[in-house]
């Protein structure tokens, strides 16, 4: 079961009646127990992440058969990838036939972060989501979401970064860039988990969120005292994911609560608002932002580092999202 901090915190209206109140924590738990029991199906086993993960992070000294051992298993993976190495993304004018040589082309770390998207692709592909559910505008918000957390991990976390190597070990950032940008990709999964398995739940939240004017965040736990944040953080801790990626995760809206990964839940809390501001030009950081910035960060540098960032995925064409 997921160790992280439940927070069932019904709150609607003023006095929310007592029955009220325990029926829908009552109801969040138990649908939270049946997810973890049942949890979304995957176009691979799930056991894969957590060794994929580990043979591919910083520092593995894998070998590139051992990933190909790995993905074999999942002949439809192994498809996915070879198509993938063979997409105008890699620009190559020759075949690739063998696993081995698509993921020498890709390196190991893209191959991690596609086996990422072709399980969430595959998942909202094939999950009954409500029509009102805007696909596209929900991976628009993981990708910016993610490429600017993979900016802020390199200026927070750089050597001269306030997170950086010299800071006490309290303040000191561990999530290395290709993290952020993971923990970014699926820091709102679990909102899709919700739809896709409570769509009853999901239209009186958003139904809530349009006639109260709050947000998600609020308007959950208005609702039924539980979140995205701490579902998403659930299921992925199911699937084994490691831990500087689902405690960031399960607080991206409260990182005052972390008691681990403090920094990297700031982060992910600090690139989740930034993904809202216009990247027109570099943004002048408001309180929402601010609040949660590191000490010791300099607003322009982050501003300028995510402006840029922004701009080269959009220069790209926020090309993973159609790999
Ligand atoms: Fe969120």
């Amino acid at each position: 079961m997921w160790p992280g901090r439940g927070r069932f915190t019904v709150r609607r209206g003023s006095s929310p009646g007592k029955d009220f109140v325990m029926q829908a924590q009552k109801e969040s738990r138990l649908f939270l127990q049946k997810l973890l029991q049942n949890p979304p199906m995957l176009p691979f086993d799930p056991k894969l992440l957590p060794l994929l993960f580990a043979v591919t992070q910083e520092g593995s000294n894998a070998s590139v058969k051992t990933v190909v051992a790995l993905i074999e298993q999942s002949p439809r993976l192994a498809t996915r990838v070879l198509a993938v190495a063979n997409s105008a993304a890699y620009g190559l004018e020759f075949k690739v036939s063998t696993l081995q040589r698509a993921i020498n082309i890709m390196g190991l770390r893209e191959v991690r972060l596609l086996v990422l998207m072709v399980g969430m692709s595959s998942f909202i592909r094939e999950a009954q989501l409500p029509k009102a559910f805007d696909t596209n505008k929900f991976w628009n918000h993981l990708l910016s979401v993610a490429n600017i957390s993979r900016a802020l991990a390199n200026v927070f976390g750089g050597t001269a970064g306030a997170c950086g190597p010299d800071a006490s070990p309290d303040e000191r950032l561990v999530m290395v860039p290709d993290e952020a940008y993971i923990a970014g990709l699926l820091h709102d999964v679990g909102k899709l988990f919700l739809a896709a398995t409570r769509p009853d739940i999901w239209e009186k939240i958003v139904e809530m969120e349009q006639a109260e004017d709050m947000g998600m965040f609020e308007a959950e736990h208005a609702e039924w005292g539980m979140d995205h944040a701490l579902i998403g953080a659930a299921v992925l801790h199911h699937w084994k994911l490691p831990l500087v990626l689902t405690e960031p995760i399960n607080l991206h809206h409260s990182p005052e609560l972390a008691t681990s990964f403090k920094m990297e839940a700031r982060l992910l809390a600090v690139a989740n608002c930034l993904a809202r501001y216009s990247h027109d030009t570099p943004a002048t950081l408001g309180d929402d932002v601010l609040e949660y910035l590191p000490h010791g960060c300099d607003p322009e540098t982050v501003s300028a580092a995510v402006f840029q960032s922004i701009a080269n995925a959009q220069r790209a064409g926020f090309a993973e999202l159609n790999a």
